[in-house]
C-alpha cells in the first residue's frame, strides 16, 4: 500500500492443494493484477478459503508456486508476505479500546509509539471510525466492529489485503453499506485486494475481476460484465444473476431449437444437442410465442419472478414487470429473443460461442478463460 511501490500482482503457478487423497485445488494458473479488486466466487466447499489461505501462507501448497510482486512466497512466513487478512469471524479483544485493537499488531512489532498513534488514527479515519477510538468493541454495532477488523488489517500497510467472507455475519442492509465502504476503501488505498465470497451480488458490485471457482477449477476469470453477459460455461451462467439463467436441454435442427417433446422454442442455426441458457429478465411475453404454464409466482415488489412449465415438463424463469400481473396457474405465451440465447455444450458445459459484451460495460479484457 505504500505510495512509492507499484501495487503487487499475485501469480498462481500450477498451485495444487490436497488434503490426503482429496485434491481441493488441482493446478491453478492465474494472475491477479496489482491494485485490482479480485473476487473469488463459488459455491460452498469449492476451495475459496483454501486458495486464500494458500496465498496468506496459512496453508502449505502441495505443489506449485505463488508470487507476490514478482517474489516467490510459497516458503515465506505469513508475516513476511506483505499481506493482511480480514476474516468472517473478526475476533476483537473485548478489553481493549478500538485504538488498542487496531494498533495491536504494531505494538507487537514494536513500532514506536508516535508512529503507531499516527497510523492508528489514519487507519481509523479510512474506515470512518476516527471518533470511536476510545470505545470498547461491546459499545459498537456489528458493522462498526467489522470496520475495526478492517482497520486492523489496513494499519499494517499491506501490499495485499485478503478478505474471507467478511460480511457474512452482517444483516442485509449493513452488508450493502459495507460493500459501498469497501469499494471506497479500495479506491483510497489501492492495495491489491482478494475477496472471497459465495454471494454473487458482492462479487458483481465489488470486483474489478471475478474468478469463478467450481470444485477448485477456474471456470472463468473476467470482469463482472463479461461474467454476466458472456458466461464461458453453463456453470457460470447458472451461478450468476438473481435468479440465475435458466438452462434447458434442447436440440437444434433445420434452423430451430426444440425441446424433447418437439416444442419449437426459438430460431437458431445450431445443429445437435445443446444446453440453452436464457436470463429471466430477457424472456418476453408474446401472444404468438411458445405456450407455457405459470406454476409459481414470487412477487418482489418492483417485479415478480414467474416459474413457467414448458411442453416437455422443463421449467423456465421469467421476470415480469409490475405493469402486468400474471396469476399463478394461468397459461401464457412467451418468446425467447435470438440475441438473448446462450448455447452451451451439454457434455463439457463450455459456451459454443461467446456473446459480445456491451461496449460501455467493458472495463478490462479477460485473459484467463481456461482452455
Ligand atoms: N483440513 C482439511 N482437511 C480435509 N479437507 C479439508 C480441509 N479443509 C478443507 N477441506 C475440504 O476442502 C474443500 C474446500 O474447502 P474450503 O474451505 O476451501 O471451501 P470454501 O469454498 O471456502 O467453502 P465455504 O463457502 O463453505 O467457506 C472442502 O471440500 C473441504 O471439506
Ligand atoms: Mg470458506
Amino acid at each position: 500500500m505504500t505510495a512509492t511501490n507499484a501495487p503487487a500482482a499475485i501469480g498462481l503457478h500450477g498451485l495444487r492443494k490436497s488434503y490426503g487423497a482429496t485434491e481441493v485445488l488441482p493446478a491453478l494458473e492465474a494472475e491477479l493484477r496489482g491494485g485490482e479488486f479480485t473476487v473469488i466466487l463459488g459455491p460452498s466447499g469449492c476451495g475459496k478459503s483454501t486458495l486464500l489461505n494458500c496465498i496468506a501462507g496459512l496453508e502449505r501448497l502441495s505443489a506449485g508456486r505463488i508470487t507476490i510482486a514478482g517474489r516467490e512466497v510459497q516458503e515465506a512466513e505469513p508475516k513476511d508476505r506483505g499481506i493482511a487478512m480480514v476474516f468472517q469471524n473478526y475476533a476483537l479483544y473485548p478489553h481493549m479500546s478500538v485504538a488498542g485493537n487496531i494498533g495491536y499488531a504494531l505494538k507487537v512489532a514494536r513500532v514506536p509509539r508516535a508512529e503507531r498513534e499516527a497510523r492508528i488514527a489514519a487507519a481509523a479515519r479510512i474506515v470512518d471510525l476516527g471518533d470511536y477510538l476510545h470505545r470498547r468493541p461491546s459499545e459498537l454495532s456489528g458493522g462498526q466492529r467489522q470496520r475495526v477488523a478492517i482497520a486492523r488489517a489496513v494499519v499494517r500497510e499491506p501490499q495485499v489485503l485478503l478478505y474471507d467472507e467478511p460480511l457474512s455475519n452482517l444483516d442485509a442492509k449493513l452488508r450493502q453499506d459495507m460493500r459501498m465502504e469497501l469499494a471506497g476503501l479500495h479506491r483510497r488505498i489501492g492495495a491489491t485486494s482478494v475477496f472471497v465470497t459465495h454471494d454473487q451480488v458482492e462479487a458483481m458490485t465489488l470486483a474489478d475481476r471475478i474468478m469463478v471457482l467450481n470444485r477448485g477449477r477456474i471456470e472463468q476469470f473476467a470482469t463482472p460484465q463479461e461474467i454476466y453477459h458472456a458466461p464461458a460455461t453453463a456453470f457460470v451462467a447458472g451461478f450468476i444473476g438473481a435468479p440465475a439463467m435458466t438452462l434447458l436441454d434442447v436440440a437444434g435442427e433445420g434452423g430451430w431449437l426444440r425441446l424433447s417433446d418437439g416444442t419449437v422454442l426459438a430460431r437458431h442455426r445450431h445443429q445437435g444437442a445443446a444446453l440453452l441458457g436464457i436470463r429471466p429478465e430477457q424472456v418476453l411475453a408474446d401472444p404468438a410465442g411458445v405456450p407455457a404454464r405459470v406454476i409459481y409466482r414470487e412477487d418482489l415488489g418492483a417485479h415478480s419472478v414467474l416459474t413457467l412449465q414448458l411442453g416437455d415438463g422443463s421449467r423456465l424463469q421469467m421476470a415480469a414487470g409490475p405493469g402486468r400481473p400474471v396469476a399463478a396457474s394461468s397459461d401464457i405465451r412467451i418468446a425467447l429473443p435470438a440475441g438473448a440465447l446462450h448455447l452451451f455444450d451439454p457434455l463439457t458445459g463450455r459456451a459454443f460461442a461467446r456473446h459480445p459484451v456491451p461496449s460501455d460495460a467493458m472495463k478490462v479484457q479477460d485473459d484467463a478463460i481456461p482452455s
